[in-house]
């Protein structure tokens, strides 16, 4: 509904409900507002966005439009209250934009000094008695620019709910502090970089701008000092207008040399997006502002974690093993013998003899290509992603019941829901920005929230409801709570009466799912079981988030059933709010699957077994595919060993470490007869390789990646790829025709055209629609329409309605017993991505986190004697490794857990060989391990400057009420102002 309002006398349309501020600014009336961020809403702390409404003085960003209202933004008490307001900022501020870091035109204290033609500063400037803090890696806070706006503040508190920073108001010279006034770098900071972006001056920094961005920053500190109070000694004379035309010039240079590239993360599959800002090579910042998923947000991947992209050991030409070593070779060289080898293997063993592993770090259109490759020129359906390693039972579950396989809504519905219930997963740490979207609803708008975990991370500490079912166990529990709902009348009658089949054979299946069964089981009680129940039937809306605790397990595909079957038998499916969201973990794990990277699946889960869909590819290819399902990266492994596989090529993928059971993976690869690795850096894999071809990172190539929610993002090349590197889809394409192949495809967009072309599911995806920061999320009809939301008419079944799909009690494999008396957990850490191939190439992230450790409980510690830093050695079934001990209360009793960061000590040696029975995921989860004290004791593995040590201040957000509560303070325009203008001196401390 539109009201109408006036705004500087002329009549004008307003939304209801609208923020004076969004009017002005989507009309284009310009008024100062330097605390103002739409992401972070009013936070009401500088004053100078004020207005005059129906005659009186009111803050625009905090005052909805009413009907009628009468508002002027120039009338002589509006704008002396304006430019009081953003005196006191001055007073707090040094201008020195031509030597600034941050004068890259969009500096809000720059462009309101100029909005306000303020020539000379009426407050002066007063430095304040603190130190610059430099103290975290990434980013240094400098009080004395530091215009105690707060945006810093609630973007920690409300958007990442980190809730590290605060402003002392009440001090006489206030200040931003980290955990209640501790150096940055010994805080709670997680490095995320929200309050960085959010600033809107030079106070708090990445610190690769500084000396970097400016074409005069960079010179030595003394002369920049020197240059500072020159600028400070004429303005008296010359005013800022001047002095500022000189800044804007050398603004305006810079804009020639930096260049602002969109592009989507490379680590998670949240699907962050943002801007990253490159000098030549030189990574400047990334810049998140409006990316559909994120906005301002990221995680400290994401915001500093890019390092490796110009590391010195990237490769940088293709490499030939000779004997134990490898020689140097051309390209021409490299893709003549793979093409050779493959080309004798397949002529002596058949098609079949050949295997293809697509990388979920990389686009889309890479996949396909991949896929491509296996099948119609090779001629094999052996193509696989490590998607089978973590999603496919979640994918599996999904597929038996809902018929998609991916997430039923987005991000934003998961914000929207009454209750949001996680399961085995840790989203705080491995898909940290949709992490805070929950963090942010429940602190703010009231979310329930239940975790279930074998761990106490983050999330468990905040949630209303936490339990530790044992390891293994959570389909009895989530079955027995389904049951409890169908028997108590719980159940949402009417939606399973319209939109679900299958319940009176599913409730049989429920039988054995009493409480007490479960209860026994889990070792819970059947009162916190019946607390669940009734949380869930309690809430308007559920969602549930799962990963990596349900899926790598034995029955990872049957308990991921269950949670579907749970939302059905509750309704909790086709609105906002609800539905099932099993988190993805890689950039573009969700994108490497949907294109085909399957055995069994062509781009768009079109079986490989239909001869309909066979035929529109072979006329699009003119080829003749093959008809039966390939083998999965599971089955290759057997395969090798039993001699049946005899060459494997595979790109951005560390299956030597990453596999289960790492012993038994390597022994494979060693036995190939030909293998061929593509990767940025020499990994583990590379060692067996034959023949090793270096690729481009994201950030040197053009594509799409697809993301948790299904989101289909384009990434622009920001860096030419490094001298002797090529991006991936162009050595496969490369490949392909030296066996004869004739593909030409010139860019991404081209492949692209191809795959919607063939592809039901994403036919209306085209490179326009996808323009900047533009999205789809799959399905996507030819017209565009996409949908974030699925199932809003049915679902993706003939007849419209979802299934209940019965399910076993099955019991974890390689159980404890006498000699293996200890469970391994395993998982993701915030710092670093799986095993650190790229993120412990930050210098930063390796001071935050150097190595990989093991979590005991302070019991099992006392038990055995053990401190942080002690030396234990780790004895599975299947191998063993040494590691140091971290003792925290995060795990109990018998549980242990080790985060996958490490490449010497890779978890994976330690786990088996068993498989979830549908998906051959790799039951990482079930592992019994047996631990050997170690006389050695080194220091604690996690420095005491990580984020875990710190202790952090929750707070509503800014609190600027009691900045209002200060004797000193009025608002602005309300008591006559003192004018002067001084000198000012240099700090002595520029960037
Ligand atoms: S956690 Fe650290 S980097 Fe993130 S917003 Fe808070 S203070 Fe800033
Ligand atoms: S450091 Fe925080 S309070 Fe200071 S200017 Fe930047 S965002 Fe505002
Ligand atoms: S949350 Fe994931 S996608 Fe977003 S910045 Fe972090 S690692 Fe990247
Ligand atoms: S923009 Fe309104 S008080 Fe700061």
């Amino acid at each position: 509904m539109t009201i109408s309002v006036t705004v500087d006398g002329t009549v004008t349309e307003a939304k209801t409900e609208e923020r004076l501020v969004d009017l002005l600014n989507r009309t284009g009336t310009k008024i100062p507002q330097v605390c103002y961020h739409s992401q972070l809403g009013p936070i009401q702390t500088c004053d100078t966005c004020l207005v005059e409404a129906d005659g009186e003085l009111v803050r625009a960003c905090a005052t909805p439009v009413g009907a009628g209202m009468e508002i002027s933004t120039k009338s002589a008490r509006a704008m002396a209250g304006q430019r009081e307001a953003f005196d006191r900022i001055l007073g707090n501020h040094m201008l020195y934009c031509t030597v600034c870091d941050n004068n890259n035109g969009n500096c809000t204290i720059h462009n309101t000094t100029k909005m306000l033609a303020v020539e000379h500063q009426n407050i002066p400037f007063k430095p304040k008695p603190y130190e610059v803090d430099a103290t975290n890696p990434f980013y240094r806070y400098d009080p004395d620019q530091c215009v105690l706006c707060g945006r810093c503040v609630e973007a920690c508190q409300n958007v990442e709910v980190n809730e590290t920073l605060s402003i002392n108001w009440e001090d006489p010279n206030p200040r931003v502090l980290w955990d209640g006034g501790k150096p940055i770098g010994e805080s709670s900071c997680v490095s995320c970089g929200h309050c960085v972006t959010v600033c809107p001056c030079n106070a708090l920094m990445e610190k690769s701008m500084l000396g970097e961005a400016g074409y005069l920053s960079g010179m030595p500190k003394r002369l920049l000092n020197g240059m500072i109070d020159i600028i400070k000694g004429i303005e008296p004379d010359m005013g800022y207008g001047s002095i500022m035309k000189v800044s804007e010039a050398e603004s305006a240079m810079r804009e020639s040399r930096t260049r602002k590239t969109k592009t989507v993360c490379t680590y998670c599959g949240v699907g962050c997006s943002f801007e990253v800002w490159t000098k030549g090579r030189h990574i400047l910042k990334v810049e998140p502002t409006v990316g559909p998923t994120n906005g301002i947000s990221t995680c400290v991947k994401g915001k500093f974690g890019w390092d490796f992209v110009n590391s010195s050991d990237r490769l940088t030409t293709p490499l030939i093993r000779e004997g134990d070593k490898f020689r140097e070779a051309s390209w021409e060289e490299a893709l003549a013998l793979v093409a050779r080898r493959f080309t004798e293997i397949k002529a002596k063993n058949g098609s079949d003899a050949l295997a293809f592993i697509s990388s979920s770090k990389c686009t889309n259109e890479e996949s396909y290509l991949m896929q491509k490759l296996a099948r119609a020129v090779i001629g094999t359906n052996n193509m696989d992603n490590c998607s089978r390693y973590c999603q496919a039972p979640a994918t599996q579950g999904l597929f038996r019941t809902v018929g998609y396989g991916g997430d039923s809504g987005s991000i934003r519905d998961i914000e929207n829901a009454d209750l949001v219930v996680i399961i085995g997963a840790n989203p705080a740490e491995a898909h940290p920005v949709l992490a805070t979207r929950v963090k942010q609803a429940h602190k703010l708008r009231g979310q329930k929230l239940i975790v279930a975990d074998l761990r106490k991370h983050e999330m468990a500490e905040r949630a209303d409801l936490f339990f530790q079912p044992n390891p293994g166990t959570d389909i009895a529990w989530i079955c027995a709570i389904t049951r409890y709902i169908l028997d108590n009348g719980l159940a949402n009658v009417s939606f399973l009466d319209k939109w679900v089949n299958g319940l009176e054979e599913y409730k049989k299946s429920l039988e054995p799912f009493t409480m007490e069964f479960a209860a026994e089981t889990c070792g819970l009680t059947v009162e916190t079981l019946k607390n669940v129940a009734h949380m869930i039937t309690d809430a308007k809306g559920v969602c549930i988030l799962w990963a990596m605790g349900i899926t790598q397990h034995s029955m990872g595909s049957d308990s991921s059933t269950a949670i579907s079957n749970l939302l059905l038998v509750t309704g909790n499916y086709m609105r906002t709010g609800t539905g099932a969201y099993p988190l993805r973990g890689h950039n573009n794990v969700q994108g490497a699957s949907d294109h085909g990277a399957m055995p069994n699946f062509l781009p768009g889960y079109q079986r490989v077994d239909d001869p309909e869909v066979r035929a529109r590819f072979e006329a699009a290819w003119k080829v003749r595919l093959p008809s039966t399902k390939g083998l999965d990266n599971f089955e290759m492994i057997g395969a090798v060993h039993d001699g049946k596989l005899k060459a494997l090529y595979l790109f951005g993928e560390e299956i030597a470490l990453v596999d289960a059971n790492s012993n038994h993976v390597q022994s494979a690869l060693s036995k190939l007869d030909f293998f061929v690795a593509q990767d940025i850096f020499f990994s583990k894999t590379c060692q067996f390789a034959n023949v090793i071809f270096p690729a481009s990172p994201s950030l040197e190539k053009e594509g799409t990646f697809t993301s948790t929610e299904r989101r289909i993002q384009r990434l622009y090349q920001a860096l030419e790829p490094l001298a002797g590197s090529r991006p991936d889809w162009r050595i496969i394409q490369d490949l392909a025709n030296h066996l004869g192949a004739n593909w030409n495809y010139g860019h991404p967009s081209e492949i692209y055209r191809e795959i919607a072309s063939l592809t039901p599911l994403f036919a209306g995806v085209t490179y326009e629609r996808l323009e900047n920061f533009k999205s789809l999320q799959w399905p996507v009809a030819v017209d565009g329409t996409d949908q974030p939301l699925l199932y809003t008419k049915g679902f993706a079944f003939p007849d419209g309605k979802a299934r209940l799909y019965p399910v076993a009690m099955s019991v974890p494999a390689d159980p404890a017993d006498e000699e293996f008396d200890l469970h391994l957990n395993n998982g993701r850490m915030l710092e670093h991505f799986h095993e650190g191939n790229l993120t412990y190439r930050s210098v930063g992230i390796r001071e935050k986190v150097p190595d990989t450790f093991l979590e005991i409980s302070p019991g099992l510690a006392k038990e055995r004697g053990i401190q942080s830093g002690t030396w234990v050695q780790l004895i599975s079934r299947y191998g063993k490794l040494r590691v140091r001990a971290l003792v925290t209360d995060r795990v109990t009793g018998n549980n242990l857990y080790m985060p996958m960061n490490s490449s010497e000590s890779p978890v994976n040696l330690l786990t088996s060989s068993h498989t979830d029975k549908i998906t051959h995921t790799p039951a990482y989860k079930d592992n019994s391990v047996r631990m050997v004290v170690l006389p050695e004791i080194g220091e604690s593995p996690l420095p005491r400057v990580n984020s875990r040590f710190g202790h952090p201040t929750p707070q509503k957000g800014v609190e600027v009420e009691r900045k209002w509560r200060r004797p000193d303070y009025h608002m602005p325009g309300s008591q006559p102002t003192k004018f002067h203008t001084t000198k000012i001196r240099s700090n002595g401390d520029g960037d």
